[in-house]
């Protein structure tokens, strides 16, 4: 055979195993994927990474199950399309399950392609994207498969706090499997087509008899509004690719980088005078505090994250003077803004997310305090809440917060007090900063007076107007330099903006340990 027709035999063959892998688990499996009203593993990768950017590994690794017929067949790439590719231009790792190729089950080469590029993820230092699309484990491997999701895990766990990790749920994600999109830094899902749990409806009628159905169990909508443990619920699998872009854009590559500046238009100086009003006059009166950020930061845009739980409290990340930013922000219109388990959660989790990567945290306070009642004790507010404190003392991030009106009792203390360390406290005029709130501190430090007064509610309204006068300003703080400055509302994007221009060089460090202990 001579040199040329050699080597058209070899490129024929590299290109019918390519094309082999390329399809994936057949037409007629990539048709009903399509039928379901989803993407292909390969169409999402393309549709996640810049035109032309995504690089392959591993395509051509096959299982090595000889059992119950396995030996017969065998899919070029096994059920996962891993590699890596850039979004706007930044490196990025991949990994797709192919649902079309035994249900996108996890057999132990499966494992092994996504703990590589696990690997290359942590080594170069950028982010890991997870789209699960799978029945889980392999059934025909048994242990091997089982082997290869603890590997996953131990993964998620070491890479946590040094790339950021997403997950897009895009189909089925059953039993152990859920336990690696946990782990990691956000998961999205997309609405009608995916879902999570640890058992499934029949599993749960079996033992406890209850019925229930997948998407109430575990459909977006449950674990974005209900279990929190989704943060992105999106429309389409288009839809989620593009808000995984949109997240990768606030983000650093890895815990030793900055996140990406990102310049606008919007005058760094600007003064909004629609700020001013915002917040009421009356102390009792909710407001939108979602408007008052879209005041202040760039262009008056903000992801927000985990939007449809626990509402009293708003986290996202949005830009300030083209820098990422983290907002932490009660929220007066939802609850009155206070804080319970559920929102000491999620600013927990969401304030040590960014303490990780770099990302300055700013908080608007306006908090009447943690919830009171036998359920939220009885459900741990203690050791929950000591969250919220836990991971805001423990930030060393540049820390701005605003407090725009109510910060009572424990609750001042908690959200990013000068006392945990934050470098810039600013408030409004309109701040009330004390134990509690003036009707019931009169209630209580004047107890025997109201009994014995002949017209009580006239005591009442005399010496709560007393107690106002005296602590519900932020004068007080101010005094003692627990507030650095009170500011006007108009001004608060520009005071934000030199903040944070004036702490960039921060260096703040941890004594050393080998870690915290966070109330889990
Ligand atoms: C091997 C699997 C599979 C699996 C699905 N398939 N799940 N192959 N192992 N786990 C294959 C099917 O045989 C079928 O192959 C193809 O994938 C599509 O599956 P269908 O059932 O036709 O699809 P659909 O009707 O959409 O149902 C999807 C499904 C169902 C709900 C996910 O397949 C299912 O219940 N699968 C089993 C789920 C499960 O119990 N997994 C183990 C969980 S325990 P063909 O050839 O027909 O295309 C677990 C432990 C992890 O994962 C522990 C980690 C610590």
């Amino acid at each position: 055979m001579n040199q040329d027709t050699l080597r058209e035999q070899q490129v024929h063959e590299l290109e019918q195993r390519i094309a082999a892998a390329r399809a994936g688990g057949g037409e007629q499996r990539v048709q009903r994927q399509h039928d379901g009203g989803k993407l292909t593993a390969r169409e999402r990768v393309e549709m996640l990474l810049d035109p032309e950017s995504f690089v392959e590994i591993d395509a051509l690794v096959t299982h090595r199950c000889r059992d119950f017929g396995m030996d017969k067949q065998r899919f070029p790439g096994d059920g996962v399309v891993c590699g890596y590719g850039s979004v706007e231009g930044r490196l990025v790792y991949v990994f797709a399950q192919d649902f079309t190729v035994f249900g996108g089950s996890l057999s132990e080469t499966n494992a092994e392609k996504i703990c590589k590029v696990m690997d290359l993820a942590v080594e170069n230092g950028a982010p890991l994207v997870g789209l699960n699309d799978s029945g889980g484990a392999r059934i025909q491997e048994g242990v091997v498969s089982l082997g290869g999701y603890a590997d996953i895990f131990l993964r998620n766990t070491l890479a946590s706090g040094v790339v950021p990790q997403i997950s897009a749920i895009m189909g089925p994600c059953a039993g152990g499997a859920v336990y690696s999109p946990a782990i990691t830094d956000f998961v999205f899902m997309v609405e009608n087509t995916s879902y999570m749990f640890v058992t499934g409806p029949d599993v749960i009628k079996t033992v406890t008899h209850e019925e229930v159905t997948m998407e109430e169990l575990g459909g977006a909508s449950t674990h974005a509004a209900r279990s929190g443990v989704s943060h992105f619920s999106v429309a389409s699998d288009a839809a989620c690719l593009l808000a995984i872009r949109d997240l990768l854009s606030y983000l650093p590559s890895n815990n030793l980088d900055d996140p990406p500046m990102r310049e606008s238009d919007d005058d760094p100086e600007r003064a909004s005078s629609e700020l001013d009003d915002v917040v009421p006059t009356d102390p009792n009166k909710p407001y939108d505090i979602k408007r008052l950020i879209q005041l202040v930061v760039d262009d008056g845009k903000v992801l927000e994250v985990q939007a449809d739980y626990a509402k009293n409290i708003v986290v996202g990340f949005a830009r300030c003077g083209g820098q990422t930013v983290g907002i932490v922000a009660n929220q007066p219109a939802y609850l009155a803004g206070v804080l319970d388990i559920d929102a000491s959660l999620k600013g927990a989790r969401f304030v040590r997310f960014c303490d990780a990567f770099n990302i300055p945290l700013v908080t608007f306070e306006d908090v009447p305090g943690f919830l009171p009642g036998t359920q939220q004790e009885f459900g741990g507010i203690i050791k929950h809440g000591a969250k919220l404190l836990f991971a805001y003392a423990e930030a060393t991030v540049p820390k701005i917060t605003i407090i725009t009106r109510k910060a009572y009792g424990g609750a001042y203390c908690v959200m990013s007090s000068k006392h945990l360390r934050t470098d810039v406290n600013l408030a409004y005029p309109t701040a009330e900063i004390a134990v509690m709130g003036p009707s019931g501190a009169v209630n209580i430090l004047y107890r025997r007076e109201l009994k014995e007064a002949s017209d009580p509610e006239a005591v009442r309204a005399e010496k709560i107007e007393e107690y106002r006068t005296k602590f519900s300003n932020p004068y007080v703080a101010a005094e003692r330099g627990f507030v650095d400055a009170v500011i006007e509302p108009r001004m608060t994007r520009r005071e934000i903006i030199r903040a944070l221009r004036q702490l960039r060089g921060k260096r703040q460090s941890l004594p050393p340990k080998k870690h915290g202990n966070i109330p889990l």
